[in-house]
């Protein structure tokens, strides 16, 4: 580790981060909308940690992902990696971050070419973004294959050969050739059997051990988050209200909608209060083209109030660690 080296410094952050998409066309009755997508969002990842993202389907999770590993541009705000601003770096400069900056996605089917070899596929980054001959890179993909749980003689396997769980290890062996630092998972296991589902969230696991990785885990499933997550952020409508230890925001979450997401959770273990009341919300996450005035929850919160309805509550830390936007939480 060089002298120089802050280990306090968060790998990744976010400052009031935004991305808006511009839909229709001039020649629709409409003309241009706006979707703001993600909206104001801060956040940290430290070095070695588990950030868990979670929050109802169209929210923003996979936008936000997307923006932090530059795969969109970003149009408001700022990320930073190690404290470099990369908001703005072009293509080409991006490349070095590229290497150290990976992403796992919900379907595995989808984003792995059907018609190449997966031993190709998971040499691919390595072809692009290396100099290791042709014998170093077949030794790597070896190596990488022993990593993720694949067999040897698997190399010369198409995709549609592979059950989900197994491909899903080619995705991972894909991310992580380059020994990347931060890995943002887009909902890794959502799309497979729950029996498989565990292997995948041990092997990310182990992965993360042993390769000193970060994470970035977003899910719908808060049992998976919990289970996996030193500190978790809950989205709604593109912003983040309520940030947290992950311990502490699933014992007390203090934000109106976690207690409704929390809620719905099974409980297994038996908790001295006895069975948790689980808070059924009405309606579905409203359209970003059209965001509610206001706390942006206030159409869906069983303790809205007047001033909800006209005053949007900040994120505002109101514990050590513990970050909450709702004018009246309980904390
Ligand atoms: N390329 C895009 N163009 C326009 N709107 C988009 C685009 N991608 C996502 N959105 C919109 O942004 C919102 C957030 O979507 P997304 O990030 O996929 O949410 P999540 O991953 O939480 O389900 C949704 O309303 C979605 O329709
Ligand atoms: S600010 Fe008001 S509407 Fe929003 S979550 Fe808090 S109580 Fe509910
Ligand atoms: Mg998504």
């Amino acid at each position: 580790m060089s002298e120089e080296m802050n280990t306090d410094q968060p790998i990744l952050e976010t400052r009031a981060l935004g991305k808006r998409f511009s839909i229709g066309t001039r020649f629709s009755s409409e003309g241009r909308r706006v979707v703001h997508a993600v909206d104001n969002v801060s956040l940290t990842v430290r070095r070695g940690e588990t950030l868990g993202l979670v929050g109802e389907s169209g929210c923003g999770k996979s936008t936000l992902a997307r923006c932090l590993v530059r795969l969109y541009d970003i149009t408001d705000g700022q990320l930073l990696f190690e404290g470099n601003d990369v908001t703005s770096k072009s293509l080409a400069s991006l490349r070095p971050l590229r290497r150290r900056l990976q992403m796992v996605f919900q379907d595995p089917s989808a984003s792995l070419n059907p018609r190449r070899r997966v031993g190709d596929l998971v040499a691919e980054p390595l072809r692009v973004h290396t100099k290791l001959s042709g014998a170093g890179i077949r030794q790597r993909v070896a190596e990488l294959f022993e990593l993720v749980g694949l067999l040897p003689d698997h190399v010369v396997r198409y995709p549609h050969e592979f059950s989900g769980g197994q491909r899903q290890r080619v995705g991972i062996a894909r991310a992580i050739a380059l020994n990347p630092d931060l890995v943002v998972l887009d909902e890794p296991v959502s799309a497979l059997d729950v029996s498989v589902q565990a292997q995948i969230v041990n092997l990310l696991a182990d992965l993360q051990d042993k390769l000193k990785l970060s994470y970035i885990f977003i899910a719908h499933d808060l049992s998976v988050v919990r289970q996996v997550s030193n500190r978790i952020a809950v989205m709604y409508l593109g912003s983040i209200v309520e940030e947290g230890a992950s311990e502490d925001v699933f014992a007390t979450p203090a934000h109106p909608y976690s207690q409704a997401l929390i809620s719905a959770v099974p409980v297994v273990e038996t908790t001295p209060s006895g069975r948790r009341k689980r808070i059924i919300l009405s309606g579905d996450v409203p359209s970003p083209l059209k965001p509610p005035s206001g706390c942006r929850f206030h159409p869906r919160c069983p303790v809205a109030q007047d001033r909800c309805r006209t005053e949007r509550p900040a994120l505002q830390e109101h514990k050590t660690g513990r970050k909450v936007a709702c004018h009246f939480p309980t904390i």
